[in-house]
């Protein structure tokens, strides 16, 4: 008999996953509470981190070699898939200052180890500019006046070519296509794909397997195992998440640019533009990530997206009974829409859009927003089944820490591996991926409420 399955959510995670498992001969059914049948992963006030215009894609990943190797799979895909999901733009890491940040170098070195140095150029190198000039990046090598510097002092910068971006909601929509041409059902809306609760059923030593699941509108489906990929929202649908993650906000604020307006329509295009990364201030004494902000090059509708990542804000709420680990009795989950980025990731916006934008610096924002991440205690991905469940009926998905979505052509096969056979899986993964109550809660996860991030204070 053909074993099915129900996976809870259509984002990266469950669309790559449901894909696979179809072709693993699996019958395999999508629930989702919005329905991206009708909007096509368009509506960007969606409240899913997979519906999005554009993700950064890197490769650059310091010493986790196993996220370095897995994003060159994806890579090899992307490209591989020829459809443009994946633009090889090239990303502009700026420094803090004029130098190369001490980690910049560490980065530089690792990826030479790794035969990456050739992709990689170095702004003043001569060697490297040369090379930039000869293999048409030169002018992807921007240059960035300090301000407030009497010499124009420029930022130091490094290209690297092996990064670049995805367009998320079209590959989203890609892979749905796929997933549904290779027979996967999807269940979408507020009522019909909406997951209500899970049905269990007692074993005959007194365990607990999940049977199935219960929508909104009170329809049963059962399945032989129940596949949680929820993002930020996992932990309300499965509270055993709650020791593995935390669903904290990150900052995004989008401008429209006019094809009209030749100049900066040509300017900011992916073709002249690349990904920016800067880090406003060197990495503080404890290793954190103080002041990051990104941006993007234009999308074919002239919409250019800014996000800021120096605070991942939290939003602590009175924990149900029913969740398995609290702070306080508060645990962070995705606050309502209409919840805004603070003024202060705001002025962190403005201030780099005055200096890489600089034309940009006095059009209001087109819209701003909270982007909901799904980090896990130690960054690493959570895809593995349920020990308190028998039977392997209940698989988690998630776990997606800010950086899953450049993995969704290779996700999928990875997370099958684990689905099909668990502690004997083959992928390198495995270790990384696997339920851990058994490690220390890390990543931010470790502050709780009274922490300086909680927007609830
Ligand atoms: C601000 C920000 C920036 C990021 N930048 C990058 C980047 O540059 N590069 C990169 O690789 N990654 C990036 N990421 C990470 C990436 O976007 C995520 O890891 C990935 O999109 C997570 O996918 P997911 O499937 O886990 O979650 P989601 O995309 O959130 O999907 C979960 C789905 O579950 C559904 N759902 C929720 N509750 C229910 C319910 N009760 N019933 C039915 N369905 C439900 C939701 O509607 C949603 O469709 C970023 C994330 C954020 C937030
Ligand atoms: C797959 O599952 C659906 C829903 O549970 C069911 O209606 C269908 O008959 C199943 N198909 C196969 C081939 O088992
Ligand atoms: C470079 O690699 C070494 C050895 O694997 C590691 O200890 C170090 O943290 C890496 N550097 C960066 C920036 O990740
Ligand atoms: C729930 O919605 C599905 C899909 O529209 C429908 O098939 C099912 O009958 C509904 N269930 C109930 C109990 O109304
Ligand atoms: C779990 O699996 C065992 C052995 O295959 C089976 O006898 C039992 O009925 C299953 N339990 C549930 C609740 O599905
Ligand atoms: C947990 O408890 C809350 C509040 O009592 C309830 O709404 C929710 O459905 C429960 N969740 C699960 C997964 O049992």
């Amino acid at each position: 008999m053909v074993a099915t399955v129900n996976i809870v959510g259509a984002g990266i995670f469950g669309l790559s996953l449901a894909v696979e498992l179809k072709k693993n001969g699996y019958n395999v059914t999508v629930f989702d509470k919005n329905n991206y049948a009708e909007d096509e992963y368009r509506n960007f006030e969606v409240q899913a981190a997979s519906v999005d215009q554009n993700k950064i894609f890197r490769a650059s990943y310091g010493k986790k070699l196993h996220y370095q190797r897995l994003a060159m799979e994806a890579r090899d895909r992307w490209e591989k898939l020829g459809n443009g999901l994946f633009v090889a733009s090239g990303m502009l890491r700026v420094q803090p200052t004029e130098d190369l940040g001490s980690l910049e170098q560490e980065t530089i070195a690792n990826m030479t180890r790794d035969g990456l140095r050739e992709m990689l150029f170095v702004k003043g190198h001569a060697d490297d500019e040369a090379r930039a000039k000869q293999q048409g990046w030169f002018e992807k090598i921007l240059k960035f006046s300090i301000p407030g510097e009497q010499q124009n002092k420029e930022f130091g910068a490094v290209l690297d070519t092996t990064a670049g971006f995805t367009k998320c909601s079209a590959a989203c929509y890609y892979y749905y296509c796929l997933a549904k041409d290779l027979g996967v059902q999807f269940v979408f809306g507020v009522d019909a794909g909406n997951f209500d609760s899970l049905i269990k059923e007692e074993t005959e030593n007194g365990g607990s397997a999940v049977v199935g699941l219960r929508t909104k509108n009170g329809s049963e489906h059962r399945a032989d195992t129940t596949v949680i990929a929820a993002g930020s929202f996992s932990t309300q649908l499965l509270p055993e998440l709650a020791y593995h993650l935390e669903s904290s906000a990150g900052s995004v604020a989008r401008f429209e640019i006019d094809p009209q307006d030749v100049f900066l329509w040509d300017k900011y295009s992916p073709e002249k533009f690349p990904v920016i990364t800067w880090k406003r201030r060197a990495r503080d004494g404890a290793g954190k990530d103080v002041g990051s902000v990104y941006v993007f090059p234009r999308t074919e509708e002239g919409i250019v997206k800014i996000g800021y990542r120096g605070v991942k804000y939290t939003h602590f709420q009175p924990a149900p009974a029913n969740s398995t680990f609290s702070q306080d009795n508060q645990w962070s989950i995705p606050a309502s829409p209409e919840i805004k980025p603070p003024q202060v990731a705001l002025d962190a916006i403005q201030e780099f859009v005055s200096i890489f934008l600089p034309e940009l610096k006095d059009v209001p924002f087109y819209s701003t927003k909270f982007c909901w991440y799904t980090d896990s205690l130690d960054n690493e991905f959570v895809v593995d089944h349920v020990p308190q469940y028998a039977n392997n009926s209940c698989f988690v998905c998630t776990g997606g820490s800010g950086h899953a979505a450049k993995f969704l052509p290779v996700l999928g096969e990875h997370a099958v591996d684990i689905f099909v056979h668990g502690e004997n899986a083959k992928t390198p993964l495995r270790p990384f991926w696997r339920w851990r109550t058994d490690v220390e809660r890390k990543n931010g996860l470790e502050e709780g409420p009274s922490g300086p991030r909680n927007l609830a204070k």
